[in-house]
């Protein structure tokens, strides 16, 4: 049996017989011993190891350059060194894989854009093994915090014929050859199919059942744009609560953002500290403002008359009626507000069918919530429950409304107010960790012509 080195760090007093396996990080040679420095993931630090002449297998450790992997037992004792409490005097030293000179981690620090030509290397450095450890933290808590709060957690397709979003930027899926438009009936499902933008259209379906839900997949999008923060293939967290307006879906967010930056304030100390000092210098400060300062809410109509005096001169113009574009929403929460904002109320023109229409019959129940360094992270509403109204807004939106016939059931049978909103959980960890692209925080990208691992 081996130990973890994060558990064989977290000793309390010195151990007899430890067995450690890991991969090599560096060696040094001195006279008489060397030591070898052993990473296995478990956690950033690596296990120091003291080899001298006299451990079996000594007569292989020439062997143990950069990237091999290893087999270490010893004796765990107090470090004499700085830096660190323990280290491991070896008895028995094993070479398990070698690693040449060509292993291209070596010491000296790689750049974002090297790293990711080397994408099934990349875990074994110091920065993206602290992303993935808080990836994965991040998963269990977002399921934590919906169970704790009896949310039902639902598995909605990747293979879907409706287009939750309209915008018209789905892969599609198909078994046809030659051409794709001649007869989709004679498709494997009898007609066009697309992986999923959003579980949000079947999740609206369970929670009008089973009250909270929340939805954790995988989510595609087709749209060509190469920026820091869109990816083709992403994980979306999708909340849906029948009996909830827009100002109960604001709260879920914004209750849902802290508690996420309290989490990983709480279980990724180590990691953060690895980000703070070499990623961004501002996180601490951010997290823990995030944490205790309520977010900022402001209507769409506000927020378009702060960026028209803001002075400033944009790339794209801003006008009411048009989308905010990205270094819009920057402007608003890193340097009008200087907070996280929640833009809510914004022109139906330009959202989709589903939100729900104001009485003021300009605007709908939409709600995007904009942070720092990203921009929108949260993207959500309050759902039109009005049979009348949906089918109205289907046609002001040129959808058929026999392709979302059973959506519509949902306000023939027992319809209820309720709303939801969809996370990207990339951005979320990019806004949780300073990692600028959103291609550093998942483990193989998907961007426009890159899938080669
Ligand atoms: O704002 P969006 O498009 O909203 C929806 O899909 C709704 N149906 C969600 C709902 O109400 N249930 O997407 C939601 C979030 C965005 O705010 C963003 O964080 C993320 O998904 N997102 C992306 N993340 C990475 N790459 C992309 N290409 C993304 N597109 C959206
Ligand atoms: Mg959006």
């Amino acid at each position: 049996m081996h130990t973890l080195i994060k558990n064989i760090l977290a000793a309390t007093e010195p151990a007899a017989t430890v067995v450690a396996k890991g991969w090599v990080r560096t060696r040094r040679d001195a006279k008489g011993f060397s030591f070898l420095e052993l990473n296995d993931g478990s956690c950033l630090a690596n296990l120091q190891i003291v080899v001298d002449a006299t451990t079996p297998g000594f007569e292989h450790l020439h062997q143990l350059t950069t990237g091999a992997s290893a087999v270490v037992e010893g004796t765990l004792v107090p470090s004499p060194a700085q830096g660190q409490k323990w280290e491991l005097r070896a008895s028995r030293l094993e070479v398990v894989g070698l690693a040449d000179a060509s292993y291209p981690l070596q010491k000296k620090g790689h750049t974002a854009e090297f790293l990711r030509t080397i994408a099934h290397l990349r875990p074994r450095s110091n920065l993206y093994g602290a992303v993935f450890r808080v990836r994965s933290r991040l998963a269990f808590a977002v399921h934590e915090f919906f169970q704790q709060r009896d949310f039902v957690y639902v598995h909605t397709p990747i293979i879907t014929a409706s287009d939750c979003e309209g915008a018209g930027e789905m892969f599609r899926v198909t078994t046809l050859k030659g051409n794709l438009e001649e007869k989709p009936e004679t498709d494997f499902f009898g007609k066009r199919a697309y992986l999923t933008v959003s579980g949000q259209l079947e999740g609206e379906t369970f929670a009008c059942a089973l009250s909270n839900i929340y939805t954790f997949g995988p989510t595609f999008r087709a749209e060509n744009s190469n920026t820091a923060r869109h990816a083709a293939e992403f994980w979306m967290i999708e909340p849906e609560m029948a009996f909830c307006d827009l100002q109960g879906d604001m709260d879920l967010g914004e209750e849902f953002i802290k508690a996420m930056a309290r989490y990983v304030q709480a279980h990724c100390a180590e990691d953060l500290a690895l980000f703070a000092k070499f990623v961004d210098k501002g996180l601490p400060a951010r997290l823990q403002f995030v944490v205790e300062r309520p977010f900022v809410r402001v209507p769409y109509t506000d927020a378009v008359e702060i960026l028209k005096h803001s002075g400033r001169q944009f790339e794209y113009p801003v006008e009411y009626g048009q989308n905010l574009q990205s270094e819009h929403e920057r402007f608003l929460t890193e340097e009008h507000f200087k907070s996280p904002v929640t833009v809510f109320n914004y022109p139906r023109e330009i959202k989709p069918f589903y939100m729900r229409r104001n009485d003021d019959g300009k605007t709908v129940t939409a709600m995007d919530v904009l942070v720092p360094g990203i921009g929108e992270v949260i993207g959500g509403a309050q759902r039109e429950e009005r049979l009348d109204q949906l089918l109205e807004n289907m046609k002001f939106h040129h959808l058929k409304p026999e392709d979302y016939w059973w959506y519509a059931d949902l306000r023939r049978y027992g319809s209820v107010p309720h709303a939801g909103f969809g996370l990207g959980f990339e951005r979320l960890i990019m806004f949780l960790t300073g990692v600028p692209n959103i291609r550093d925080v998942i483990p193989f990208a998907r961007t426009p012509g890159n899938a080669e691992f």
